[in-house]
């Protein structure tokens, strides 16, 4: 049987996901009506011009300014629950999902709101999608320490439905030792511990987001490739790396997909999975990214089938979850 197929796409689990970047522009406007929030768009297809950008800070600076229309627990169970939808027809059957409370926080929306609202959707998405879910508090990385320390406080009443921590936002200037602290608390409340490292920044930052903040698995880590020695002890070590080749080329980490070097990651014995970061952003959601993968650097079927079977071993998912037996 053939591993890529439209209509039967790869089981796979999504890893690297913010929900904010699932935010369509349909739902953008839809949102921004109900809220009387008032967009700088005429219309959806003025802000899809906007979504030409030149790295990471340009994507981001719209990626804020869109979450303003964000303000109810229902506007968060409807983005929640329309992503759930598309992933599922995506082959998505487990999403690891991130979400940036101090965004919203600072807009005056409430932890409880963010939380309440997304566990909504996330509740029923096995019933309703066919899709388990995990939520992963990310701690913005340009914000300070103290409130990334102030966030977590926050989130322990919820912390039943937090599996883990992430940390993004702008990376270069913002090394991951800056969170020793917060890794170290989160750690010892049980919670998993992923970071974005080697996006823009460094393989340095892979390195100290291993050893400083005991990250259990990479988002993006795009740029180990830099360095060998860093390459070999991911290998090693068995450390996923959730890569997102479309979002790679749309912030400009890669010049084009054909040259992404996600082949040669593979080829060098890393434990790669393929993700879509913000598929509202960067054209495409979890199959839209196998397909291009597929259709750009030539993948084979087995090749397909092993980022597939990636995902299910990288994610957060106990050995005895019924995904095995699907
Ligand atoms: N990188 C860093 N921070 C982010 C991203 C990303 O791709 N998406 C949303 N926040
Ligand atoms: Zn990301």
């Amino acid at each position: 049987t053939r591993a890529y197929d439209a209509l039967m796409p790869l089981p796979k689990a999504e890893l690297h996901l913010h929900i904010e970047g699932t935010l369509e522009p349909e739902l953008a406007f839809e949102l921004a009506a109900r809220n009387g929030v008032t967009l700088p768009y005429a219309t959806t297809d003025e802000l899809r011009e906007a979504y030409r950008f030149e790295d990471l800070q340009s994507f981001l600076d719209l990626y804020y300014a869109l979450m303003a229309v964000l303000r109810t627990e229902r506007d968060f169970e409807d983005l929640a629950d329309a992503y759930l939808a598309r992933a599922a027809a995506q082959g998505v059957r487990h999403a690891e999902i991130f979400f940036d409370p101090q965004a919203h926080l600072a807009r005056g929306v409430a932890m409880d709101t963010v939380v309440e609202g997304l566990w909504r959707a996330l509740a029923r998405g096995r019933a309703d999608h066919g899709v388990s879910t995990r939520l992963i508090m990310c701690f913005l990385r340009d914000e300070s320490a103290e409130s990334a320390l102030a966030t977590l406080e926050l989130a322990e009443p919820h912390l039943d439905r937090i599996t883990g921590i992430g940390l993004d936002s702008a990376e270069v200037g913002h090394p991951p030792a800056k969170f020793r602290e917060v890794y170290e608390a989160a750690a010892a409340l049980g919670l998993r511990r992923v970071a974005h490292a080697g996006e823009e920044g460094p393989p340095e930052y892979i390195t100290e987001a291993l050893d400083v903040l005991g990250v259990e698995r990479v988002d993006h880590g795009l740029r180990c490739m830099e360095d060998p020695a860093l390459v070999a002890r991911l290998v090693r070590e068995r450390i996923p790396l959730t890569l997102c080749p479309l979002s790679n080329v749309r912030l400009r980490a890669v010049d084009t997909l054909a040259g992404h070097p996600l082949p040669a990651m593979l080829d060098a014995g890393l434990l790669c999975t393929v993700n879509s970061d913000d598929p509202a952003y960067f054209g495409g959601y979890a199959d839209d990214n196998f397909d291009a993968v597929r259709r750009e650097l030539g993948l084979t079927d087995e090749r397909l089938r092993e980022l597939a079977r990636n995902s299910f071993l990288a994610s957060f998912l106990e050995d005895d979850e019924e995904w095995r037996a699907r």
